[in-house]
C-alpha cells in the first residue's frame, strides 16, 4: 500500500477535489489517498461548496464530514507521495520538510492548479485535477510496478 497526500493552501477547494477524484480514478489500486492544507486558515472547515458542486455534477463520491487539516511533519514521514497543487504549496512543504523529506514532495502539474478560491472557476480546476490524477496514477503505477503487478 502506497500513501498519497494532495496538499493545497486551505484544504477546502483543490486538494480535497484531487483526493476524491483520485479515489475514483484509482479505486482498484492499492493506494491510500488523503489531503491536507499548508495553512491552518480553514482548520476544521468542510469542503468548499464549489468543490462539492463539482462532485455532484460529475457523480464523484466524497465524505461530507471531510474537514480541513493542516499538514504536519509526521504526515511528511507517513506519506510516500506528497503532492502540492501549486508552486507555493511545494515551497511551503519544502520549508516544513527542511531537507528531510524533499524526495517525496512533488508538484501536481507544471504551472500548478489555479486556486478557485480566487478564480471562482471550479470547472477549470476539475479539468486540471482529473487530467493530473490520471497522470499521477500512471506515474505511480510505473514507479511501483511490484505493488501493481
Ligand atoms: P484551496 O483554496 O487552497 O484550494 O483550498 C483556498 C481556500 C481558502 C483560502 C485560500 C485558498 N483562504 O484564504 O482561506
Amino acid at each position: 500500500m502506497k500513501k498519497v497526500c494532495f496538499v493545497c493552501l486551505g484544504n477546502i477547494c483543490r486538494s480535497p477535489m484531487a483526493e476524491f477524484v483520485m479515489k475514483e480514478v484509482a479505486k482498484d489500486s492499492p493506494l491510500l489517498v488523503e489531503s491536507r492544507a499548508t495553512s491552518n486558515w480553514e482548520h476544521g472547515n468542510p469542503i468548499h461548496r464549489g468543490t462539492q458542486a463539482i462532485f455532484k455534477k460529475h457523480g464523484i463520491a466524497y465524505e461530507v464530514t471531510k474537514a480541513s487539516q493542516q499538514i504536519s511533519v509526521s504526515d511528511l514521514e507517513t506519506f510516500d507521495y506528497i503532492i502540492g497543487m501549486d508552486e507555493d504549496n511545494v515551497h511551503d512543504l519544502k520549508r516544513l520538510s527542511a531537507g528531510r523529506f524533499d524526495d517525496k514532495i512533488f508538484l501536481f502539474v507544471e504551472g500548478g492548479v489555479p486556486d478557485p478560491w480566487y478564480t471562482g472557476d471550479f470547472d477549470e480546476t476539475y479539468d486540471l485535477v482529473t487530467k493530473g490524477c490520471q497522470d499521477w496514477l500512471h506515474q505511480i503505477m510505473l514507479a511501483e510496478r511490484d505493488l501493481f503487478s
